[in-house]
């Protein structure tokens, strides 16, 4: 070491002394902080075309990483469902429970376009012995669909609805009647209640969960559906989702459909989502009254 100092040449011998330490570590201090002050937001980056916007956004948004199970028989649908989720006991026996029956109307149904014309023409095409919703809130579709199909003499149609049975943040300013108990709103029991007074216990049955995994699930468990509705979230994210996850639910050659193609909102969240899905697969969108329809869906 000694021997090292000694060769440094005569100008920068003062690098032996500690001040010359403090200057070096003050000027790399500056460096850092002067460099970092300079940086550029990735915002003034050059942006991406449209076509690679478009495929960045989805494969950025959907993700799948499970493989659809052996498919399951229509007939046997009811049962999978029920002993997956319910422990091989029908959520509507013995019900209302106790202590939520009080709480209960007899019937509380509303919905938004549930009996457009779109149920009937694709369910006389279609008649399906599945059928999966996601979005059933009060029931309004869905009872209008088993009455559909009750009415086609389709007796052995399952209509299984996939919901959270949450709502919305705020939704019980328009539906305050939908008892809260603790802070747990009572929209499943209420759903159920309605499909009971409709007469359609043996035919609708809940999947009470998100959207993300109860479609998720019941790929995994091998249920395959004829029709399936969509009319969850209606932000681009969420419908974006819910296609992708529910077009691996649909048999082969089954129809997509869904509520809200038309509204001035949905062009930024449900209309952007089918039609970039139509575009990327190579499908044509047809609508029927504020619904979008993917017929012949080929896309697993
Ligand atoms: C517009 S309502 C469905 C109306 C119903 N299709 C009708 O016409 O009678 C939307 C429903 O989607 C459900 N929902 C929204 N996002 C969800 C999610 N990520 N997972 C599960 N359910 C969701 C809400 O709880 C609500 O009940």
């Amino acid at each position: 070491m000694k021997e090292y100092h000694h060769r440094l040449p005569h100008n920068i011998q003062f690098l032996k002394t500690r001040t010359a330490y403090v200057i070096i570590l003050l000027l790399t201090y500056a460096f850092g902080y002067f460099s970092a002050y300079h940086y550029r937001a990735p915002s003034q980056q050059t942006p991406l075309t449209p076509p690679l916007r478009a495929v960045k956004c989805a494969i950025d948004s959907f993700r799948v990483t499970t493989r659809c199970g052996d498919v399951v028989p229509a007939e046997l649908i009811r049962k999978t469902v029920i002993d997956r989720i319910f422990n091989g006991t029908s959520p509507y026996i013995d019900f209302p429970p106790n202590h939520a029956g009080k709480f209960l109307r007899e019937k509380r149904i509303k919905g938004w376009g549930s009996n457009g014309a779109v149920f009937d023409n694709l369910i006389r095409r279609v008649k399906p012995k599945t059928i999966v919703e996601i979005g059933s809130f009060l029931g309004a579709s869905a009872i209008h669909m088993a009455n559909l199909t009750r009415r086609l003499g389709l007796t052995e149609t399952q209509i299984l609805c996939v919901d959270d049975f949450r709502g919305w943040p705020g939704f019980r300013d328009r539906f305050k009647d939908v008892a809260l108990v603790n802070g747990d709103v009572l929209l499943l029991y209420q759903f159920m209640q309605n499909v009971v007074s409709s007469g359609f216990a043996g035919t609708i049955l809940p999947v009470p969960f998100s959207t993300g995994s109860g479609l998720e699930k019941l790929c995994e468990w091998g249920v395959k559906a004829d029709l399936v509705e969509i009319d969850a979230g209606h932000d681009f994210n969420s419908a974006w989702a819910d296609i992708n996850r529910a077009v691996r639910i649909l048999r082969p050659g089954g129809v997509l459909f869904g509520h809200d193609y038309f509204t001035a909102a949905d062009n930024r969240g449900v209309r952007r989502a089918v039609n970039l899905f139509a575009e990327i697969n190579r499908l044509k969108v047809k609508t029927d009254g504020q619904h979008w329809v993917l017929d012949s869906v080929n896309v697993n």
